[in-house]
């Protein structure tokens, strides 16, 4: 049986973390690894804090999201310590004492002020990685970043442990909540703002909380790729729903998309069911070995085929991938890495000691180029956009004889289609972490 319990699972993620830190460490050279939790950005000449960002690099080590000023110290052979701030302030709630199931596994120093932790740090700072922003410098503590020290962990936390898989399916089912709820507001014919309370009530999370801004577009909103207006009117009438969004689960992410349709208009309730076949088949891609280059690519040709058979396209899918119009239809990549951050790091390494794969020509906004590997959860999101700004260049490049421009006209009002799962490459079959809970959710 698969365990779900986070706090089981810790033990290994963190001897996990320890063995490669121990590796990261060697390679740059250090004995120590550093890693400030960060602290509280402020507006320019304003004494307003923007809402507080925890370093990725602490939170990979921690389910702590909240304690700015705080340091995590690892020292190959010894047992981690967490230099944990929790000042005496009676302006804002302070973070509660340690607690929880990670403490047993640290020494933790509990400090009162940031500057107390100066006398806790290793004596020699020229012996320590110091991962964090610039901005987290401490006295003599400037973050140094070394790159094979981050190299080696960013590339490594492609490979998620089994706790992190399973905060990231809470993530997922908290995101499913949001969007089931999200889902009624609009059949309801509410407005994207409403809709995104509706989406944040269900989540139990704000947008502070969320790992992304809400994508919640109304008809033609949803060919804009990252439309967060939020528009407190609903248009009239109500055809077509985009939304992606997603939601955290102590420091993990998921991001989820889906399309729907309004009532009567079944044309294009029928190119999103042909979308989310062919991205179904997609996630079933992801196998150890497979370029997710190639799975990119494989989707244009897909997506055409969808193209082709509602009339939208008049030459072959090839030969729309081949000239270029697919990139004005599908613009934007078929996924990323996930996990600490929505676009998670190191999708373009090259290997453990730096490098870099290169995006294919043509598709400068595919964000992995990695081969999949067990252990790697991905993004597949294929999208269809009816964008005239795009469509334009087509006609420009001599391509508009392709198209059949009616059926761009009668598609233009629904905006476009995002279909969005995060996929975990397993030895065996791909594991679909969204769908099921979509169904378990709809009972
Ligand atoms: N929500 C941003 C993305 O899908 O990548
Ligand atoms: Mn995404
Ligand atoms: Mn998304």
């Amino acid at each position: 049986m698969i365990q779900h319990d986070p706090g089981a699972l810790y033990p290994d993620h963190l001897a996990v973390l320890c063995r490669r830190a121990e590796t990261a460490l060697a390679r740059g050279g250090f004995d120590h690894l550093v890693v400030p939790s960060g602290t509280l950005h402020y507006h320019l000449f304003d004494d307003r804090d923007y809402p507080y960002a925890v370093n990725p690099q602490f939170k990979a080590w921690l389910p702590l999201t909240r304690v700015p000023h705080s340091w995590l110290v690892f020292t190959p052979g010894k047992r981690p310590t967490v230099i944990f701030h929790q000042p005496f302030d009676y302006w804002h709630v302070v973070p509660d004492a340690p607690s929880g199931w990670w403490v047993e596994h640290f020494d933790i120093q509990v400090i009162r002020k940031p500057e107390e932790a100066l006398a806790l740090l290793p004596r020699d700072r020229s012996r320590c990685a110091v991962l964090g922003e610039a901005q987290s410098t401490l006295g003599e503590w400037v973050p140094n970043n070394p790159a094979p020290v981050l190299d080696y962990l960013e590339y490594h936390r492609a490979y998620k442990t089994p706790y992190e898989i399973a905060l990231m399916r809470q993530a997922q089912v908290l995101g499913v909540r949001g969007h089931r709820a999200a889902e009624a507001a609009f059949r309801n014919g509410a407005d994207e703002f409403s809709i995104h309370m509706a989406y944040c009530a269900a989540v139990g999370q704000d947008a502070n909380e969320l790992p992304y801004g809400n994508i919640v577009a109304l008809n033609e909103h949803a060919a804009v790729l990252h439309y967060t207006e939020l528009g407190r009117t609903a248009p009239q009438p109500l055809r077509s729903f985009l939304i992606d969004a997603g939601a955290s689960a102590l420091g993990y992410a998921s991001d989820i998309t889906r399309t729907h349709a309004a009532h009567g208009h079944d044309e294009f309730a029928a190119m999103i069911g042909a979308v989310d076949a062919a991205q179904q088949q997609m996630c079933a891609a992801v196998r150890p070995g497979f370029d997710y280059k190639q799975l990119h690519v494989d989707a244009h040709l897909s997506l055409m085929g969808v193209l082709k058979d509602f009339g939208v396209l008049k030459v072959s899918p090839q030969t729309a991938v081949e000239t270029g119009i697919s990139a004005a239809f599908f613009p934007h990549g078929i996924g990323h890495l996930i996990g600490l951050q929505v676009h998670d790091v190191a999708g373009f390494a090259a290997g453990d000691a730096g490098g870099r794969i290169e995006r294919p020509a043509g598709h400068p906004y595919l964000r992995l180029t990695r081969v999949l590997e067990a252990g790697m959860v991905v993004t597949i999101e294929p999208g269809l956009y009816f964008i005239d700004m795009l469509l334009d260049e087509v006609k420009q490049a001599g391509h508009g004889a392709s198209i059949a421009w009616d059926r761009v006209d009668f598609f233009r009002p629904y905006g476009g289609i995002r279909i969005e799962d995060e996929v975990l490459c397993t030895d065996g079959e791909a594991d679909n972490l969204t769908r099921p809970e979509f169904v378990l959710a709809n009972g």
